[in-house]
């Protein structure tokens, strides 16, 4: 099939490459000439394992196309996905769907022949029937499809999310529709996704509440790991005791610091304002947001008791800054929040993330970036894991240190409290 993603973004290049490499022909779309330029030279502007070689591969067999001409890509296509950002509107909580509404009128404009209009993008309940009205202004209903399809990727596994997804949801009022949108999705069917067809309100709900359930999950977790702290309880016991039962399952059951990425902080946060909206209070939701936002300034004040309170001139060091591991992405990491507030306090900042130099630090005081583990710890008082690199798992912390040991926070409990104390260093963690 001939498809357009509107939008090469961590969506957009991600679903579009899987789709090329599935056999359909694909144009890939994006506004930014910069980052057109930069796929057309087979450079990828995004992190994400495996993607480059997709890119390339697909690229060279002529199934994936690159283009700034959005008119022209929908004209040639059968399916427009729309894959732009639906970011948190400012200082509010709902989602700005600005971006949305462009393609949609763009699309208006160069309807030649029936499509599906597919959102792919995360879109609030009701964002495909407002799509609809502006493509009816102009044309009439027969000539195209609102579907909604969201995806399920999580940065850095979103090949393996696509290539081998739980489910793909198909949110269509027409059967005409669906059964394109099946025929599309049958070689990933084939190998045993499960594929289901619902309203497309319903579709759009699927994913809202998928990520608001996983938040919720991860902030229960959280919330378990202080009351283990409290009663000298290991939480990695209790994820494994309740994750045995298959009505819980042991994934997303890992306590850490507060959750981050392009999704959970905007998704929970639009659901509600789309429920209050609608005069429903999801008060759970509300309070995983709660629960979340003060979740960094609960782990600093952990970080102000390891150090008696005296934060002025102390040596920290992050190892890792993003959100998780395997991602470039800062947007919303608890580093944001912790590095900055430690500044404040006169501490000595140095980080080491696999991923490099982070803009987001330039502007505040006594951070320094450092290229590698052992020059990153040297002299530290206290070293915070942060994120849960391959690179930290298996460190040898007696062999960096000269001199003074210093301190570990490990905030993803990749070490065992015991091994590691034997090695003489103080260390704490989450939940245990
Ligand atoms: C998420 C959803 O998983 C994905 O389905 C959706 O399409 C996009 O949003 P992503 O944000 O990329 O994916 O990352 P994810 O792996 O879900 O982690 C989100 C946050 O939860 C990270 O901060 C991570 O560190 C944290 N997390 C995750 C935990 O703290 N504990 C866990 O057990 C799992």
């Amino acid at each position: 099939m001939k498809l357009c993603m509107i939008g090469t973004g961590y969506v957009g290049l991600v679903s579009g490459v899987c789709f090329a490499d599935l056999g359909n022909n694909v144009i890939c779309v994006d506004k930014d000439i910069k980052k057109i330029d930069l796929l057309l030279k087979g450079k990828v502007p995004i992190y994400e394992p495996g993607l480059t070689e997709l890119v390339n591969k697909n690229y060279k067999n002529k199934r994936l196309k690159f283009s700034t001409n959005l008119k022209e890509s929908i004209k040639v296509s059968d399916i427009i996905f729309i894959c732009v950002g639906t970011p948190t509107k400012k200082g509010g909580s709902s989602a700005d769907l600005s971006q949305i509404f462009s393609a949609a009128k763009e699309i208006s404009l160069s309807l030649n022949k029936f499509k599906i209009i597919v959102t792919k993008s995360t879109v609030p309940v009701t964002t495909g029937d407002q799509i609809e009205k502006i493509l009816k202004k102009r044309h009439s209903s027969k000539k195209f499809s609102v579907v909604s399809n969201p995806e399920f990727l999580r940065e850095g596994e979103a090949i393996r999310d696509f290539t081998y997804p739980d489910r793909i949801v198909v949110g269509s009022n027409d059967n005409k529709s669906n059964r394109l949108m099946n025929n599309l999705y049958s070689p990933l069917i084939s190998k045993g996704a499960h594929y289901i067809n619902t309203s497309r309100r319903a579709a759009e709900l699927i994913k809202y509440a998928s990520n608001a359930f996983l938040a919720t999950k991860i902030t229960f977790i959280n919330e378990i790991a202080n009351l283990c702290e409290n009663t000298d309880i290991n939480v990695e016991d209790i994820s494994i005791g309740m994750g045995l039962d298959k009505r819980i399952g042991g994934r997303f059951l890992r306590a850490g610091p507060a959750y981050g990425g392009s999704c959970f902080p905007k998704d929970t946060k639009a659901i509600t304002s789309t429920a209050d909206k609608f005069k429903t209070n999801l008060s759970v939701i509300k309070s995983v947001i709660k629960s979340n936002e003060n979740r960094s300034n609960l782990l600093l004040n952990k970080v102000y008791k390891i150090l008696n309170n005296k934060v002025k001139n102390k040596k920290i060091t992050f190892l890792g800054v993003t959100f998780k591991a395997n991602t470039d992405d800062m947007r919303d990491s608890s580093s944001l929040t912790m590095i900055p507030t430690l500044s404040k306090k006169g501490a000595k900042i140095r980080y080491f993330d696999p991923t490099g130099f982070k803009k987001e630090f330039l502007k505040i005081k006594n951070v320094l970036n450092i290229d590698n583990i052992k020059e990153s710890v040297q002299g530290a008082d206290l070293v915070i894991i942060h994120t849960e690199w391959n690179d930290f798992k298996s460190i040898n912390f007696k062999n960096l240190v000269k001199g003074k040991k210093f301190i570990i926070y490990d905030m993803r409990n990749i070490y065992s409290p015991t091994k590691i104390r034997n090695q003489g260093f103080k260390y704490y963690s989450i939940g245990r």
